[in-house]
C-alpha cells in the first residue's frame, strides 16, 4: 500500500513540498488548508501534471480534517506570515494557536504519524505540537537544520567553484538568528573546510547563512523563502518512508543531551521509520558551546512567553 503523507498548510512551502512528492511519487499527498478552495485547486493541478510526470500518487486538495485520516507523515506549514505592524511575539502567539489547533486535529485522526512542523518560530512550534497532541516525542521533529545546513553548503560551494553535493555541512541550534554553523563539522570531500578555508574567509559564510532566511525575504518583497524549506521537508519525509536512517540536523526534544532539558532545538540525530531514532551528541569545544548555549537561550526565551 502506499504510504499517505497530509501537509497541513497549502501555501508556498506547503504546496511546493506536496509537489516534490508528487513529482518524485513518494507516497499520496492531501494538501489541507482553512482557505476554501485553494488545496483543492492546488492539488488538481498537481493531479493533472502526474501523467507527465509519470507519476501515480494521488493528490487530494480539502478543508476536512478528515481526509488526513491514517496518514504515515504530517507536515504542518499552516501559520500566518508576519504582517506590517505585527511584532515577532504576535506572529509568535498567533502561530502558536494555530499550531495547537492543528495538532489536536491531526494527533486524533492519525496518531502514528510522525510530525514535522515547519512553521516558524520553528524550534518552539515543535514543541507546541508535541505538548498538545501528547505524542511521544521521537515522533515530533522540527525541520531547520536541513535547510540551514543545505545554505551553507551553497554558500561554501559558491566561495569554492565546487558542487554543492561534494560539501557536508553541520549547523545546529535553534532555527533562527542565533544559529550555529559549525565549520569543525563541515568538510568538502572529507576534508575539513577549516583546512581549506582561513577564519576570516569562513566568518562571511557563516553570517550569510544566519542571515539565509532574511536575505531571501529581502529579495522577495513578499513572503519568505519556500523552494529550499519544502526540499528539506522532503529530505525528511525520505528518511522517514523509506526508514532510511539517514543523519540529519533536526529540530529535536532534548532530555538531558548537550546538557539541555525539556526544549526543541536542533542536533543531528538519526531519522527513520520510528522518527528519531537516536540523538547524536558532538563533541563542542569552548566557543561552540558557548554558541549553542545562546542559542539555546534564545529558544528558551520565546518558549516563556506562550502558554503551552
Ligand atoms: N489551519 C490550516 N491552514 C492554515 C491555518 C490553520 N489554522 N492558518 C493559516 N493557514 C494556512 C494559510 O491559509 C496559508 O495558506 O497556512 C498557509 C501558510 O502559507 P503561506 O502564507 O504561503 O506561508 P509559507 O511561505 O508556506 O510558510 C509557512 O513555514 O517556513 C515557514 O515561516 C514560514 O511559518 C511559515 C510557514
Amino acid at each position: 500500500m502506499r504510504k499517505k503523507v497530509s501537509i497541513i498548510g497549502g501555501g508556498n512551502v506547503g504546496a511546493s513540498a506536496a509537489q516534490l512528492l508528487a513529482h518524485d511519487g513518494i507516497a499520496d499527498v492531501v494538501l489541507f488548508d482553512i482557505a476554501e478552495g485553494m488545496p483543492q485547486g492546488k492539488a488538481l493541478d498537481m493531479a493533472e501534471a502526474c501523467p507527465l510526470w509519470n507519476s501515480s500518487v494521488s493528490v487530494k486538495g480539502t478543508n476536512s480534517y478528515r481526509d488526513t485520516e491514517k496518514s504515515d507523515v504530517i507536515v504542518i506549514t499552516a501559520g500566518i506570515p508576519r504582517k506590517p505592524g505585527m511584532s515577532r511575539d504576535d506572529l509568535l502567539k498567533t502561530n502558536a494557536e494555530v499550531v495547537k489547533s492543528v495538532a489536536a486535529e491531526t494527533s486524533k485522526l492519525s496518531p502514528d504519524a510522525v510530525v514535522i512542523v515547519v512553521t516558524n518560530p520553528m524550534d518552539v512550534m515543535a514543541y507546541v505540537a508535541c505538548k498538545t497532541s501528547g505524542c511521544n516525542h521521537r515522533k515530533v521533529l522540527g525541520m531547520g537544520g536541513i535547510l540551514d545546513s543545505a545554505r551553507f553548503r551553497t554558500f561554501i560551494s559558491f566561495e569554492l567553484g565546487v558542487s554543492p553535493s561534494d560539501v557536508e555541512a553541520l549547523v545546529m541550534g535553534g532555527h533562527g538568528d542565533q544559529m550555529v554553523p559549525m565549520p569543525r563539522y563541515t568538510t568538502i570531500k572529507g576534508v575539513p573546510i577549516t583546512k581549506i578555508l582561513p577564519p576570516e574567509k569562513i566568518a562571511p559564510l557563516i553570517e550569510r547563512t544566519r542571515n539565509g532566511g532574511a536575505e531571501i525575504v529581502s529579495l522577495l518583497k513578499t513572503g519568505s523563502a519556500y523552494y529550499a524549506p519544502a526540499a528539506a521537508t522532503c529530505q525528511m519525509i525520505r528518511a522517514i518512508l523509506f526508514d532510511e536512517k539517514r543523519i540529519l540536523p533536526c529540530a529535536v526534544y532534548l532530555e538531558g543531551q548537550y546538557g539541555v532539558r525539556d526544549i526543541y532545538v536542533g542536533v543531528p540525530a538519526v531519522l527513520g521509520a520510528r522518527g528519531i531514532e537516536k540523538v547524536i551528541e558532538l563533541e563542542l569545544n569552548e566557543e561552540e558551546r558557548a554558541d549553542f548555549d545562546r542559542s539555546v537561550s534564545a529558544v528558551k526565551a520565546l518558549l516563556e512567553k506562550i502558554t503551552v
